[in-house]
């Protein structure tokens, strides 16, 4: 039985590290490190507010993030801003006031603007619709043990241009490694040094790719802590509750089975 198993595991483990290449067709990802991954892991402060800066200067032009609430900004775990200024940056956003019927600045109560071309589609849940890791040939493994790779989709995708175009019908595409199908119509919008951060730097293409991808998984997911210190609690009663079902049933059959020794 035991040899059994571990030949599967092997086989499984292999599997995994072919992976890589079998990903091919959807195009290739390749998995970074996120400060969110695994059962402790939480999102970093600085990088959600470094990502939230990306997203508005470069991605907002195009996408939107209509099913995210601009208070959710100040929440703990996720950017954290001060109130006054998720107050100041709502107000930049105008919408449309039907009681007022005019346009109005955006309040802390209302949510993220929607995407303002039709092309680019909403941001608010791409970090979870996509998937980074399939396979081997539809088996999940590298889902299992990598996640579902959503963030490191994003990551690929701004960093896997190549520079070669080609124009059909009328539309421009953008050959893209990660992209399936290899050809996007998004030009390429990170470039390096797109944003000068609070403190006067900037950064490389793939750390302004890797911000902004954390801060979309944020979006995607904001309540991720809360839920896995949920399923940890959670597990750690049920093994409690595992430990006394087994005294307890111990203590019951405790004079039968002890009768039974007697004998
Ligand atoms: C000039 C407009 C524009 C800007 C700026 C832009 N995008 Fe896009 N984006 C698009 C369009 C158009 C598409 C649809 C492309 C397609 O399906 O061929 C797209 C698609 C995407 C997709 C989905 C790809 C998929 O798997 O379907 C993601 C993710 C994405 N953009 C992320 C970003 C991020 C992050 C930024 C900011 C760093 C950004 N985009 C900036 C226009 C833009």
């Amino acid at each position: 039985m035991l040899k059994k198993l571990s030949i599967i595991a092997l086989a499984a483990l292999s599997l995994t590290a072919g992976g890589a290449f079998a990903a091919g067709g959807a195009g290739h990802i390749h998995d970074t490190k996120f400060s969110f991954e695994g059962p402790f892991g939480t999102f970093d402060q600085n990088q959600l507010q470094r990502g939230l800066q990306v997203y508005t200067e470069i991605c907002s032009a195009c996408h939107g993030l209509r099913y995210v609430p601009l208070r959710t900004l100040a929440d703990e775990g996720g950017p954290h801003l001060p109130e006054d200024q998720v107050r100041a940056y709502a107000a930049q956003f105008d919408i449309y006031d039907e009681e007022l019927e005019d346009d109005r600045p955006r309040k802390v109560t209302d949510f993220f603007p929607m995407s303002g071309i039709a092309e680019a589609p909403d941001l608010s849940l791409m970090a979870k619709a996509r998937a980074g890791f399939h396979g081997p040939y539809g088996t999940g493994i590298n889902q299992l043990f990598k996640g579902m790779g959503g963030p490191e989709y994003i990551v690929s995708l701004l960093d896997g241009y190549t520079g070669e175009e080609k124009e059909e019908a009328g539309t421009t595409f953008y050959e893209n490694t990660a992209f399936p199908g290899g050809w996007i119509s998004m030009a390429p919008p990170l470039y390096g040094e797109d944003v000068e951060y609070a403190d006067g730097h900037s950064n490389s293409l793939h750390h302004e790719a890797e911000d902004v991808a954390a801060f979309l998984m944020w979006a995607a997911e904001p309540k991720m802590m809360a839920r896995k210190q949920a399923g940890f609690v959670g597990v750690f009663f049920l093994s409690l509750l595992t430990v006394l079902l087994y005294l307890t049933n111990k203590k019951l059959w405790a004079p039968v089975k002890g009768k039974k020794l007697n004998l």
